[in-house]
């Protein structure tokens, strides 16, 4: 069920734009042969100032295209059969430039045509200068991209080879080879039952108040729609929030955490996985009032008394009867993030906590990316970099595979 498991192999159509991490394609090449990918390269202009062709054809085992008019390339294979041959296009490295041109739906050379003709999935590898990856122009247009149904891995964060460092660096070749067994696995996660929480949970005062939080349940319908993705038979207990149910998903909606714990008791008994991204409340008000309050009951200046009682800690009940499956937490923090999850991870009992930073405004809350830190009970602590929601959900899921395979 994981990038390490068989990988099913697939046709693959690597197109390599002109960036300096192409340095890396051949030892990509060698890796998804090594998988029993069939491979296709194809170059942009720039991408074959980069890396020879010659050394392409030699790892993959086939010829090289780089233009979209020359007749001896075209007679070979035509674009249109090469662009019906793919399971999946990985475009590595992906340039502001060629993310621009997709976005726009350019067709101009061989590799904007392909990207346009191909009805398999795609996935973009970015590489670029750090502030060409920050830059509006390219977030907008990668954003458009991810919401056209475009895959991304990466950049990766550090030292990169323009001297600057930060987010901008290609992913590594097993990095990309494991997505790309991901994505070609498609169904890897059939027969599994899994269960997400997500949103926050709304606890009546009176009949229009309420205490409620932030959460919009991005993170929570993201981790759904991934394992969906994978096969998974996915129910999603939801707190009130406007996002659309994720393709193949089972939504229950659920208002208050009593009705979440509720929701979620029932449905954990048939799973073999949970994922508990919901912000439940920790405490309700003890006597909803069924009237509104009125100002006008109270003495002049008077507020209500309203005495709160604990809900139930849904994570650490379930998590306490789990047997063999796997549970997976959530922690919001703003401060002290790993030792904060340490002590969160010892009370609540599960497998795995996925801490966020929410003191970054990029991060946590109502974003559409995450800075998350998965925390083990052994102790392991690994941050990743600041990512969309969905790439968060893909390696909360990765985690989940190797957790359902290895000693816990
Ligand atoms: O929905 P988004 O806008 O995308 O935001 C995502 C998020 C920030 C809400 C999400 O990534 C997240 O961190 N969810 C957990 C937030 C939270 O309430 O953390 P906590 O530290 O209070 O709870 C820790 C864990 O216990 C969570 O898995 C929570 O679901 C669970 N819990 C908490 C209280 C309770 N009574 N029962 C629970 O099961």
């Amino acid at each position: 069920m994981s990038a390490s498991a068989p990988v099913q192999p697939g046709n693959l159509l690597l197109a390599v734009a002109g960036g300096i991490a192409a340095y890396k394609i051949p030892e990509l090449v060698r890796q998804l042969r090594r998988a029993g990918h069939a491979v296709r390269c194809v170059l942009t202009e720039a991408g074959g100032e980069f890396v020879s062709p010659l050394v392409l054809q030699t790892l993959s085992g086939a010829p090289v295209r780089s233009s979209l008019f020359d007749s001896g390339e075209e007679g070979e294979i035509s674009h249109i059969e090469l662009a019906d041959w793919a399971d999946l296009v990985v475009v590595a490295p992906a340039t502001a430039n060629r993310i621009a041109k997709l976005a726009q739906g350019l067709a101009d050379d061989l590799v904007g045509t392909l990207l346009l003709a191909t009805r398999a999935p795609v996935l973009l590898v970015p590489a670029m200068n750090v502030n060409m990856w920050s830059h509006p122009a390219t977030r907008a247009n990668a954003g458009l991209l991810r919401e056209r149904g475009v895959h991304f891995e990466g950049p990766e964060s550090g030292e990169l080879a323009c001297g600057w460092e930060g987010e901008g660096r290609m992913a590594e070749p097993g990095t990309i080879a494991g997505r790309v067994a991901i994505l070609l696995g498609g169904e890897t996660w059939k027969g599994v039952r899994v269960l997400v929480s997500a949103g926050g949970t709304r606890e009546p005062i009176d009949a229009v108040r309420s205490i409620a939080n932030r959460s919009s349940g991005k993170m929570g319908f993201a981790v759904a729609e991934e394992a969906a993705r994978r096969g998974a038979e996915v129910v999603l207990v939801a707190g009130p929030c406007a996002l659309p149910t994720p393709p193949g998903v089972r939504r229950l909606d659920v208002e208050t955490a009593l009705e979440m714990a509720a929701a979620v008791e029932h449905e954990f008994e048939t799973c073999q996985v949970a994922v508990m991204a919901a912000a439940v409340a920790d405490f309700r008000p003890a006597n909803a009032s069924l009237a509104k309050i009125k100002k006008e009951d109270l003495a002049p200046g008077a507020a209500p008394r309203i005495d709160l009682v604990q809900n139930p800690d849904i994570l650490a009940g379930i998590s306490a009867t789990r047997g063999e499956r796997v549970v997976v937490g959530f922690a919001a923090e703003s401060h002290d993030l790993v030792e904060a999850a340490r002590r969160k991870l010892a009370r609540k009992g599960c497998d795995l906590l996925v801490a966020n930073d929410i003191s970054r405004v990029d991060a946590g809350f109502d974003t559409d990316s995450n800075a998350v830190t998965f925390v083990s009970p052994g102790g392991e602590v690994d941050e990743l970099p600041l990512l969309p929601k969905v790439e968060v959900a893909a390696r909360i899921l990765d985690r989940v595979e190797k957790l359902r395979e290895g000693p816990r």
